[in-house]
């Protein structure tokens, strides 16, 4: 199964990618965390797309893209995958499809979480991850023992991006340009599945297995 996920900021892709990736058995890819990882290990990567992620700017298409394109080569992908927040604007969608045209099989569906603005920064303004596993948590459901990671013992804390209002309002403000035309552009393929991203975490992954089909 080949499926991307996209939605506002806080929408929840991150948290219900890693549930499908374990219900479905795919690899759950987010461009976010691989640019986040490279940024942490001051990686040539890391330098160069750091001013764009902190000021909650899109990476350029032409570096993104390389990186997507070399990811969903490697083997764990080769019978299906989650793209988290990739493409996040029509050239990236085509150029997906290029990508796609190679193998026999395309996309199988585009999931878009929608929730309203208000819930989403609040969900924004709660979250706390693990820089060293990037599971996620939030201060209403965090981990069992003093903001240490339940899955590896690494130390909770907010992401950068999240803490700064200004690279907030930016990455909210691109997707509502950039992303949302994404809406079209799947439905013109009839690949659109839209996902209701209020509710619980569980409830929310019910109704996106109910829209997988
Ligand atoms: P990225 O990492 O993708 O960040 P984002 O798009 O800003 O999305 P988020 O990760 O903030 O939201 P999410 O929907 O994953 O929410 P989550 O599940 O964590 O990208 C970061 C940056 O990288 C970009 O700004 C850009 O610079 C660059 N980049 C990435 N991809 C790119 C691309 N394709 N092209 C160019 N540049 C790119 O949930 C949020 C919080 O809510 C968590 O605390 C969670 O625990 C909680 N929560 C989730 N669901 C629920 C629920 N149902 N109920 C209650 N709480 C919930
Ligand atoms: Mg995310």
């Amino acid at each position: 199964m080949r499926l991307v996920i996209f939605g506002p900021q806080g929408a929840g892709k991150g948290t219900q990618a890693a549930r499908i990736s374990e219900k479905f058995g795919i690899s759950a890819i987010s461009t976010g965390e691989i640019f986040r990882w490279a940024i942490k290990g001051k990686t040539a990567l890391g330098n160069e797309v750091l001013e764009y992620v902190s000021a909650g700017k899109l990476v350029p298409d032409e570096l993104t893209i390389r990186v997507v394109s070399e990811r969903i080569a490697a083997d764990d992908c080769a019978e299906g995958f989650l793209l988290d927040g990739f493409p996040r604007n029509t050239a990236q969608a085509e150029a997906l499809d290029d990508l796609l045209s190679d193998v026999e099989c395309g996309l199988d569906a585009a999931l878009v979480i929608e929730v309203p603005e208000e819930v989403a920064l609040r969900r924004l303004t709660g979250r706390r991850v693990c820089p060293d596993c990037g599971r996620n948590y939030h201060v209403d459901a965090p981990p069992e023992n003093n903001w240490t990671c339940d899955a590896c013992g690494g130390h909770v804390v907010a992401r950068d991006d999240d803490v700064d209002e200004a690279a907030l309002k930016q990455r909210l403000a691109t997707y509502h340009e950039q992303t949302e035309p994404l809406h079209e552009y799947y439905e013109a393929k009839g690949l659109l599945r839209q996902v209701d991203g209020t509710g619980t975490p569980d409830e929310v992954f019910t109704r996106i297995v109910e829209a997988l089909g």
